[in-house]
Order: C-alpha cells, then structure tokens, then sequence
C-alpha cells in the first residue's frame, strides 16, 4: 500500500531545451514556487562558457557545479518532484539522451524569438524515440518574439508532434499584458520584475466576460477572443492520454525570469505529467509498484581528485524500495552488492538516505563495479532495455605516446568508456577508436588519461561519418560484407560489430550491395 502510494505521486521529469531558451531560469523558477528554495540565484547554470572551452578545469570546474544540481527533488503540493538536470551544452548531448532515459516525463523550453532550434529538434527525437509526454514552455514573452500561431506551425512540424495550447498570450513584449488561460479560461496578468511566488489571477468568467476590456483594454480583448475562436477551430482539444503516449504536446507561454507562467506551468504538470509506469527489460515488462527493487545506472560521475578514484553513479529506481545496506544483484557481474552511503538531493542539500521509491534517482558510490546501463535487482536476471549508445560525429584513432605505460591507458580508456565519456571501438590489428559528440570529449579524454592514470595519448582525426551496428539473420552476407570493408568495420565493447560509414554515401551503397544487414544508428537493436 505505501509503495503504491508513494509512487503515485512521484513525478521524474527533465527540463530541455537548446542552450538560452531558459531551462535554468525555469529550473529555478519551479524550485522557488516548490518551496524548495527561497531566493533567485541559488541554481547554476550548468552552461559551459564559450570562453572556457579551451580550459579543461574551468570546464570540470563548471561541469561539477552541474553535478551537484545533477537531481533535484523537492516537495510539492503532496507530489514528489525530482528535477533531472541535463547539460546544456551540445559536446555533452550523449550525457543528456541518457538522462533521459531515466524520465518519466519531460518539459521543453522554447525560446519565443527563436523557436525551435537544432538542440531542439534533436532532444525531441530521443524522446519521440521512447514516446516520452512532453509539455512545451514557450519562454520569454516579455520580449517581442514570434506570432503564436507561426510558432506552434513551426512546433508541430519540426518536432513532429501535435500541439495544443493551454494559454495564449495577449500580446508580448513591451505590451504583453499576461495570458488566457484556455482551460480554465482564466486570465492571468503580467507584472514585470515580479519577484512574487503566485500569480495575478484575475475574477473574469470566460472569454465574453466584459472585464476582459477593463483588464487588457478593447484592442487585446479584441484580438484576443479573436485568436481563441481560432485556436478552437485549428487545435485539437486536449487529452491526457494523447500527452501521456507522447503524441500531443501541451503548450503553455510565459517568461521564466519574471516568475509568469510557471505556477500555471507546476500545478498542470503534477496534475497531468505521468508517475512512474512500467519499464521495459529484456527479460520482460517490469511494473513500479512490483514489490521487488529493480533500476539502472544511467550516468556516471567521477571524483576528479586522483587520489580519490571514486564515482557517483545514478541509479533510477524502476520497481520497488530501495533500502541502504540491504545486499542487491548487480545482474551483469552476477555478484551482491550493498551501499552503505546512498544519497539523494532534497533541493539544494545532499544527504545520506535510507530508503527511495520507484522514480527516485538516488547516488551510489561506486569504485568501479558499475557501468551505464548496468542492472540492479533483488536477485532476478533482469536487464533494462532503453539505454542505446547513439552513433558518434567525431571518430578519432588513440595513440598511445608512452610505450611503458600501455597497462594504464588500456585501463583508462576502459575506465572513461564505461562512464560514458566517449565510446571506444576496437579495430582488426587493435587500433582503438574513440568516438564522441564533441570535440571537447578528447580533451577530457586526454586529461584524465594523464592525470588519473598517468597515460599519454594523442588522437589521430578519421572521416567517419557516423556508425552502425550491423546484423543479419544471413550469417554469410555478414560474414561476407565483413571481411570485404574490414578497413572501416570494428567492434563495441560488447563485441557487437559495428560499420563506420565515410558518408551517407557509403551507407547507400552498403544498404544496396548487402540487402540482407541490417543497419542501425544505436546499439539497441535485439
Ligand atoms: P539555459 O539554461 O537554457 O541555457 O538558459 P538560461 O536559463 O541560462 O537563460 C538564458 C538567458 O535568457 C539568461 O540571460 C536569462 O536571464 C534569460 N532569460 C531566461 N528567461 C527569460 C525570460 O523570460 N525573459 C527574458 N527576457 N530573458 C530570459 P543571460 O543574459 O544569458 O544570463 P544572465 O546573466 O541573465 O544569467
């Protein structure tokens, strides 16, 4: 009973958005009206500066105060919220797909001048990918952006996904006077600067109420029950389990930064936004409320002290109750591990917890047992699906500068792969690839290889174009295609083989000469 309560208003969400729309400012906003902060300022940015991308520590720097707000919680109107922080950087994009496979739902920040942009797109795709309920947050509509309608147009197509508005905006920028609310048609004004937590609702009934007038005066009323008879005609209503399936989008606008829009925002989300559901493992459908605990790693964060070589590794509880010190099965070693220190962020404060539900994230220390996607249970052979590697954009060869210290590096690479720094792709002959979203990733590589592990390496740039994972159930035709691009074939960590396709050219042409492979863009395929 307690279990099914306590999943039941557990809400995981993660807020995403393309670099400047607005997440922090929204992230904080949420936490300010959640109680769980009391003053602006108190969240990073977990934006890494352009003028540090050269330095490394300035980025680990700022990369560490991300770590800390990696997962916020908070209390909210009897719901549990945990706020899943995602980098907003576009070299940490991997880390972000990640995350959000650890979801229940999430909220996208659009920029109102800027509408939808290719961070934008590509966050959608992962989540269209697993049919995660999005609520849309167009933001900052103090300043003179786009018309509505052109947005929502622009919405609907880029991000392949129906949307339907729950307020619309009377006006925007230096005349922007607040929004209707279509729901519960509501008007709600804007205040610039308001520093309030709470919204200025007004007493109108509907959209034909004559107060309306005296609020926005005639020229917006106007307009306004204008673009609502629109909007009638031209959305779809809305349905929750449209949302839920991930095929409707509710659309909500407002301004992060002057507190508007956001409790609107807060009181739908925990009424609509999903608790934690059922997951899919290899092995079968694993419910949340199922007694027994089940969950999996999906980000791993290293101590960045040599000295210190432990990690964090975030483990989304998918089933039952997760005790402290109670003895788990990690399927993938096949042995028995306990934690004796397991943590979770309540708003700002990091503590020691002693027990977490289903759609918690809660902290492991690890030294080195655990990697992404490994599985934890209470004894069963379970292994979640849903935590795919995606192609990498940039493959570099590693080189190894210092003979005598082959052992170490081996171990690094190994190491750094595992927690998803970058993929490594082993060639015929043992030439090592290294794959990444971003070029900062080799940096990182190369710096942690020397000073963790005291290893030197070069990279050596390579015209791939991206990689697949191929298979077939025409063992020969793989065999054959194999052996004739063995130049331009390697294999993951798990031994899968991959093609590493020059151009979407050479992809063509292999999908022509070799109908029976299969081709796919992540490591998930069975
Ligand atoms: P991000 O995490 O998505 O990258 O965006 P972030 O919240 O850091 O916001 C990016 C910029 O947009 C910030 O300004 C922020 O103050 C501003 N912003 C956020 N919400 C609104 C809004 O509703 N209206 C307006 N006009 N601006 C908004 P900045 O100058 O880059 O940073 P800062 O110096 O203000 O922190």
């Amino acid at each position: 009973m307690e279990l099914a309560q306590e999943i039941a208003r557990r809400r995981t969400f993660a807020i995403i958005s393309h670099p400047d729309a607005g997440k922090t400012t929204l992230t904080e906003k949420l936490l300010l009206f959640g109680g769980a902060i009391h003053t602006a300022g108190a969240v990073k940015s977990n934006k890494i500066r352009k003028t540090a991308t050269s330095d490394f520590m300035e980025i680990e720097k700022q990369r560490g105060i991300s770590v800390a707000t990696s997962v916020m919680g908070f209390e909210y109107c009897g719901k549990r919220i945990n706020i899943l922080d995602t980098p907003g950087h576009k070299d940490f994009a991997e880390d972000t797909y990640r995350t959000l496979t650890a979801v229940d739902s999430v909220i996208l920040v659009v920029d109102s001048m800027k509408g939808v942009e290719e961070q934008t797109e590509r966050l959608m795709e992962v989540c269209r990918m697993r049919h995660t309920p999005v609520i849309i947050f167009i933001n900052k509509l103090d300043r003179e952006g786009r018309n509505p309608f052109e947005l929502l147009d622009e919405l609907e197509e880029k991000l392949d996904i129906q949307v339907c508005p729950m307020t619309w905006p009377i006006s925007q920028g230096q005349t922007f006077k607040g929004v209707y609310n279509l729901f519960d048609k509501s008007l709600n004004l804007f205040e610039a600067n308001s520093s309030k937590i709470g919204e200025k609702l007004t007493d109108i009934e509907g959209i034909d109420d004559p107060k309306l007038e005296h609020w926005v005066g005639t020229g917006y009323a106007d307009k306004l029950r204008e673009d609502v008879s629109l909007i009638e005609g031209v959305y779809e209503p809305y349905e929750l389990e449209m949302y839920r399936e991930g095929l409707q989008a509710p659309v909500f606008f407002g301004s992060a930064i002057n507190n508007f829009g956001v409790g609107e925002l807060l009181d739908t989300f925990i009424d609509i936004a999903p608790c934690p559901h059922e997951r899919e493992a290899s092995e079968r459908m694993v419910n949340a409320s199922e007694a027994a605990l089940s969950g999996f790693v999906f980000k791993i964060h290293a101590n960045l002290d040599p000295n210190h070589r432990d990690r964090t590794a975030f483990f989304k509880i998918c089933s039952g109750r997760f005790e402290r010190n109670k003895f788990y099965q990690h399927t993938r070693l096949g042995k028995k591990l306990r934690f004796s220190n397991p943590t979770q962020f309540m708003a700002q404060e990091k503590s020691v917890i002693d027990e977490a539900w289903a759609g918690d994230v809660i902290g492991l220390y690890d030294n080195g047992s655990l990697k992404i996607g490994d599985t934890l249970t209470e004894g069963e052979n379970l292994h979640f699906r849903g935590i795919p590697s995606f192609s990498p954009e940039i493959f570099k060869v590693l080189e190894n500068r210092d003979p005598l210290k082959t052992k170490q590096l081996e171990k690094g690479i190994h190491q750094l792969t595992d927690e998803g720094v970058a993929q490594l792709f082993t060639q015929y002959g043992s030439r090592k690839i290294v794959g990444t979203v971003g070029e900062l990733q080799f940096d990182v590589i190369q710096f942690r290889l020397e000073h963790e592990y005291g290893a030197q390496c070069t990279f050596m740039p390579l015209r791939f174009h991206k990689a697949f994972w191929i298979t077939s159930d025409n063992r020969e035709q793989l065999d054959e295609f194999m052996r004739r691009r063995s130049n331009v074939i390697a294999f993951d960590k798990e031994e899968h083989p991959v093609f590493m396709a020059e151009t979407e050219w050479m992809l063509k042409i292999a999908r022509e000469d070799f109908p029976e492979i299969e081709f796919h863009a992540t490591s998930e395929f069975k």
